[in-house]
């Protein structure tokens, strides 16, 4: 959930959006819980430490919740959206762990209440480990989340100062065992690229969480967002800049000790077995993004909610929380469909370079050079090489097609 909100039409005053239901399209929650203990000196997500709050209670923060919950029951019904069951939910962050367990209990008896879901749910909570103990993930399991999404980041105990982390690898193995003895899935978030990090650090770190027998593994690069803490100390030259060559190394290895590990690519960023969740926005569903500066996606509509939590509130007692919201026309969806999906394994549909106009040479261009294969099924997906190109290489396609 990053910091700034898109431009797009003010949210109409009546609720009111004119949609086409997408009969085809599964249903999914997203609920953002925009809390954290400190802010680590390299996020910029849209999340807020206690003095930051002007008042907002985190104890009682699953009540605008579950009323923005019951809201978009009555929404999706004044728009004519077929109801349907939900297949996935993630609480995202912020620090959904800081919440108790029984707050998330309440969200998902709501969910479930109002939409019904799907047998084999998945229900995901992102976790930071200095939050998780025994107890706290058996209430979580009782509350009916199955898979926990564990920001770990490094295993190098330097690597995790200078990311602020303020938690121990300890910490991670006792969290990680403790999850995975309940019959939790367990996934890991990691970043490659701090500022110090070697070669082998990184390596010791995927070693270990492939010890960890974790069933999931996110591995990004780290993004120097501006106006951030270590963007600052870059810029004074207290932290080294980020060097790309060497990241495009530590990428390799990642895909060389995770795949060797079982763990199979099937997005740039992702291993193993996959988050329905995830896959879900890649392929375009539709979910409701519920909580501060949380978006939404319906039937080609996108909507976003008011980003600080007092803002939020005081607006959804107003009678809706949203702030702005966009139709996306057919040609921005094959454009997001292109952008989002040739980062997946399973790549694209030939066809859809046409239907945006691409130059045919271009594509035959990358297909030559490596960076993009023509598979068996007429997809055209991203090599290894490709995938650390990829952004800027649909960015290109994109800036030459004649559609
Ligand atoms: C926003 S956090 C929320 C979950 C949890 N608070 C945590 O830190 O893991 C989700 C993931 O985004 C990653 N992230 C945040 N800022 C990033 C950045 N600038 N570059 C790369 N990854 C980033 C985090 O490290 C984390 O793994
Ligand atoms: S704990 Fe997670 S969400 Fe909070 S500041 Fe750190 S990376 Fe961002």
């Amino acid at each position: 959930m990053a910091a700034s909100l898109p431009l797009g039409l003010s949210w109409p005053g009546d609720n009111q959006l004119k949609l086409t239901p997408n009969l085809s399209a599964t249903f999914h929650a997203y609920v953002h819980i925009p809390f954290c203990a400190v802010r680590c000196g390299y996020c910029d997500f849209n999340t807020y430490t206690s003095k930051e709050l002007r008042g907002v209670s985190q104890a009682e923060f699953h009540i605008p919740l579950i009323q923005e919950v019951n809201l978009s029951k009555q929404l999706l019904s004044q728009w004519a959206i077929p109801a349907r069951e939900l297949t996935t939910v993630f609480f995202g962050g912020g620090t959904p762990s800081m919440f108790e367990a029984s707050q998330i209990s309440q969200i998902l008896e709501s969910l479930e209440d109002n939409f019904g879901f799907t047998d084999g749910i998945e229900i995901t909570l992102e976790a930071n480990p200095e939050g998780l103990d025994h107890l706290k993930l058996e209430e979580l399991k009782a509350a009916g989340v199955n898979r926990i999404s564990l920001g770990v980041q490094s295993f190098d105990q330097k690597v995790l100062d200078v990311l602020d982390r303020v938690h121990s690898k300890d910490k991670v193995i006792a969290a990680v065992k403790q999850a995975r003895e309940l019959g939790l899935r367990v996934s890991v978030d990691l970043i490659y690229g701090a500022p110090g990090e070697t070669l082998e650090s990184w390596r010791r770190t995927l070693e270990q969480a492939i010890e960890l027998g974790v069933e999931h593994v996110s591995a990004y690069s780290l993004i120097i967002e501006e106006g951030t803490a270590i963007a600052r100390k870059i810029a004074r030259g207290e932290l080294a800049e980020v060097d790309e060559d060497l990241n495009a190394d530590k990428y390799l290895l990642t895909e060389e000790l995770l795949g060797k590990a079982g763990l199979k690519n099937y997005e740039v960023s992702n291993w193993g077995n996959p988050s329905l969740h995830n896959q879900a926005y890649w392929q375009s569903q539709d979910w409701w993004g519920y909580g501060p500066g949380a978006h939404g996606h319906i039937s080609g509509a996108r909507f976003w909610n008011q980003k600080h939590p007092a803002t939020y509130t005081a607006a959804l007692e107003k009678g809706s929380p949203a702030a702005g919201f966009e139709y996306l026309d057919e040609r921005t969806q094959l454009e997001e469909r292109l952008l989002l999906m040739l980062r997946t394994s399973q790549g694209v549909p030939r066809s859809l370079f046409r239907e945006l106009g691409v130059p045919t040479e271009l594509v035959a261009n990358a297909i030559a050079s490596g960076l993009l294969e023509l598979a068996s099924n007429d997809q055209i997906k991203a090599t290894l090489s490709g995938r650390l190109l990829v952004d800027g290489l649909v960015l290109d396609f994109l800036s030459k097609s004649q559609a």
